[in-house]
């Protein structure tokens, strides 16, 4: 089965094309200079090209802050590029996985949200991604759109941001009234490559919106003192988000509830920890 992928540099492609080689299947990643999703005729030809069994949409606009003044290019990503490769995919005949963020909701909920619950996003980049999804559900009818938050295993993320910041600082100041569930990239791309075999078989039919995240659900000053924990020349103070004030708002609550994924495709969360110590031990 031969999967494309968009968005080939990304912490999420790059997961998936390890993983992919780990499974002996067949992925081609390709750059944004070798498929624009932005570009409607860029994404027709490379799907001609490879004929995938699928595609998945690891490609996005992901600068939350910037995207409040760069409102076009955070759409041509997030909801044009989309709506390029549904159009591209239900053209082919083929399954569309896309990713989405907790970003769409605005974070007021006091429980975990569920993948019906409404949603109201607070900033940009949130409005981008939803608009997103929206294009993908109405262009084609076979799709899955995962909904994903807190991701780390790049090179660009709060794992690699803190433990960057500890070698210079002996005090950190981390928000702790937002809550989430961090959620490795390589934990994203297993669960990707575990639904791209199950779309392709005979009458699948449970299309629509899963929820996927690491466990357990943490503060941001959580995750840190955890990232931190051998490091302990360095404090890590709790600060209120008014105290770290940035250029988008961020959802207070952004914890996805789980059992939709876990009861069609037997998906559980991973424990992010694990995760985290592991990318240390490779460092
Ligand atoms: N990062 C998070 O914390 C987080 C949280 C929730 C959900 N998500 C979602 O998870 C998905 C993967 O995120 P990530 O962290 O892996 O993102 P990432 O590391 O920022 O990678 C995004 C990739 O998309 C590529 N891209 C940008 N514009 C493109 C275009 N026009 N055509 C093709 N590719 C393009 C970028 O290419 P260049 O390298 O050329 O710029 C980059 O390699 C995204 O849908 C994101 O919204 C992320």
């Amino acid at each position: 089965m031969k999967i494309l992928v968009a968005g080939k540099h990304g912490q999420v492609a790059q997961a998936l094309v390890r993983a992919a080689s780990s499974q002996a299947l067949d992925v081609v990643a390709l750059s944004r200079a070798e498929m624009d999703i932005t570009d409607r005729q860029s994404v027709e030809t490379a799907i001609a090209d490879h004929q995938p069994a699928v595609v998945i949409n690891a490609g996005a606009y992901t600068a939350v802050d910037r995207a409040e003044s760069e409102i076009e290019q955070a759409f041509a990503v997030n909801k044009t590029g989309p709506l390029n490769l549904a159009k591209a995919c239900d053209g082919a005949g083929i399954p569309l996985l896309h990713i989405s963020t907790d970003f769409v909701f605005d974070g007021c909920k006091e429980s975990a949200y569920i993948e019906t619950d409404v949603c109201k996003p607070i900033n940009v980049y949130g409005q981008s991604k939803l608009a997103g999804e929206e294009v993908v559900a109405k262009f084609n009818g076979r799709h899955i759109i995962l909904r994903t938050s807190w991701v780390f295993g790049g090179e660009q993320n709060f794992v690699v941001t803190m433990r960057r910041l500890a070698q210079d600082r002996d005090q950190l100041n981390v928000v702790s009234d937002q809550v989430g569930g961090p959620t490795a990239a390589s934990h994203i791309a297993e669960t990707l490559l575990t639904i791209a075999k199950a779309v392709v078989r005979p009458h699948f039919a449970d299309w629509g919106i899963y929820h996927y995240c690491g466990s357990p659900a943490v503060s941001w000053y959580e995750f840190a003192c955890e990232i931190l924990k051998d490091e302990p020349s360095v404090g890590v103070s709790a600060i209120p988000s008014a105290d770290y004030p940035t250029p988008a708002k961020r959802p207070r609550n952004s914890v996805l509830d789980c059992a939709k994924i876990r009861s069609i495709f037997f998906i559980t969360q991973p424990d992010w920890k694990n995760a985290v110590s592991l990318k240390k031990e490779k460092q």
